[in-house]
Order: C-alpha cells, then sequence, then structure tokens
C-alpha cells in the first residue's frame, strides 16, 4: 500500500481546515464589492477589473468537494506537471501538490497579488508541501508561456476573461489525455459561453462536460 497519506496527511488537513474557515470572511469582501461590480457591469466594463480592488484580501476558493475532485483527477492520471491559473491563497495549490506529491510531480501555480503570493507559499509550506510547488508571481497570461513539460492537469480559476486566452496559450502544450478544470461556469455563465463552446466542439481536440460541483466546473480532456 502507498504510505502517502495524500489529503489525510495531518499537515495538509490541517492547513485546508484552517484556511477553508478564514475564507468565509470572504462574504464581507464581496458585499462591498457588489456596488463596483454592479457599476461596472451595467456601464459594459469588467466586473473583475472593478473588484480587483476588494479581492486583494479574498480568498475565493474552490470548495472542499471541488478541491478533494482535483485531488482524485490528479491522482487518477498520474499527472505530473500540474499548472494552476489563480492560485490566490493556495487552497487549490495544496489540493493539487497532496496529488503532485503522490505523483512524484509538481504544481506551477500563478498569481499576480504580491501579498497572496507570500501568503500562498507560507500556507503550502504550512501543510509541508513546498517542495512540490513553484508559485509565479505576475500576469500569468506571461507568467505561464514558458513551462518547460507537457501540462498534464490544468485548473483555471484566475479572472473568466483570460480562460479562452489562457486556453488558446496552453492547449499546445497539453499531454494527450490531459485534464482541463475550469472553475465558475454557472457564476459567470456569459462571460465563460465562448470557453464552453470552444472546450465543447469536438473539433478543437477536447471532450467535455460540465460538472454540476461548486459553481459549476467545466471538466475537458484533450484528445
Ligand atoms: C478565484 S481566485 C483563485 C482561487 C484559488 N484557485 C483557490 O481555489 O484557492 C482568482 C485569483 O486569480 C488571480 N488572477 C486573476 N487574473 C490573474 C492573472 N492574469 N495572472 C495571475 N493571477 C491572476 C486573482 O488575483 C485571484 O487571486
Amino acid at each position: 500500500m502507498n504510505a502517502d497519506l495524500g489529503l489525510d496527511s495531518p499537515r495538509v488537513a490541517a492547513t485546508l481546515n484552517q484556511l477553508h474557515r478564514r475564507a468565509k470572511g470572504d462574504r464581507w469582501i464581496l458585499l462591498r464589492a457588489s456596488p463596483a461590480a454592479l457599476g461596472a457591469m451595467l456601464t459594459g466594463r469588467s466586473i473583475f477589473k472593478a473588484a480587483e480592488p476588494y479581492s486583494k484580501n479574498a480568498y475565493i476558493p474552490v470548495d472542499p468537494d471541488q478541491g478533494r475532485m482535483l485531488y482524485i483527477t490528479a491522482r487518477a492520471i498520474r499527472a505530473k506537471t500540474i499548472v494552476e491559473f489563480g492560485t490566490s491563497f493556495g487552497i487549490s495549490t495544496i489540493y493539487l501538490a497532496a496529488a503532485a506529491r503522490a505523483n512524484n510531480g509538481r504544481v506551477i501555480g500563478s498569481e499576480r497579488e504580491p501579498t497572496k503570493v507570500k501568503a500562498a507559499r507560507e500556507n503550502v509550506a504550512d501543510a509541508g508541501l513546498q517542495q512540490f510547488v513553484d508559485i509565479r508571481e505576475g500576469d500569468a497570461m506571461k507568467t505561464l508561456r514558458e513551462i518547460d513539460a507537457p501540462i498534464d492537469f490544468l485548473l483555471l480559476d484566475g479572472w473568466k476573461d483570460l480562460y479562452v486566452p489562457m486556453i488558446d496559450m496552453l492547449a499546445p502544450k497539453l499531454s494527450s489525455g490531459a485534464v482541463v478544470l475550469a472553475d465558475n461556469i454557472f457564476t459567470f455563465k456569459k462571460t465563460l459561453r465562448p470557453y464552453v463552446h470552444r472546450m465543447q466542439d469536438r473539433s478543437n481536440g477536447f471532450a467535455s462536460v460540465t460538472l454540476p460541483l461548486g459553481h459549476g466546473m467545466e471538466y475537458s480532456v484533450k484528445l
């Protein structure tokens, strides 16, 4: 039997519990951001840019079921190179890194907010997973451009207007059978419609389905 305890490793479980508890404070931050986001929506501006000053301190994480989905999927396909667009405080990164440890792999994260990068690195270290994680600071459209191995697993969870440009940039680097999980399909239905169409159109090289997990996750496999 594999001695790796995965998500049941005491340090991983304790860190995730604590972070999920802290993330509950997001509701107050998001409440303060809602007038700016609504104003942007009504005037046709990007709600992501409008909400940015507020989201600097918000976790906006995957929920525990989604986290377990990340973990078991990465384990099932034995993903070695796992890439994440949108690390925030590192909750999803920890689920992925627990799989990376079992798979002898690594996670390349990405986050534009320097304070979040610092906190995410500390959180990953608290979980005992730092040697499996490289969090790249800055705009992910630049920091994820150069990846030196085929990508086996990709999580899309940064700002939603970048999912299509991101998959355009990274699709040629995905290995055959790679999984792409994209969050918030129901939350940002209109913004993400072009992404869902692209992934569900077989001629683009993926088989894809929207899962009713969390706020909707698009689950796509590179054919
Ligand atoms: C929804 S949160 C990610 C949550 C994280 N995946 C988790 O489950 O804990 C989105 C994050 O993406 C970051 N982000 C958005 N656009 C980005 C970009 N172009 N480059 C890097 N990070 C970006 C935001 O700063 C924010 O922290």
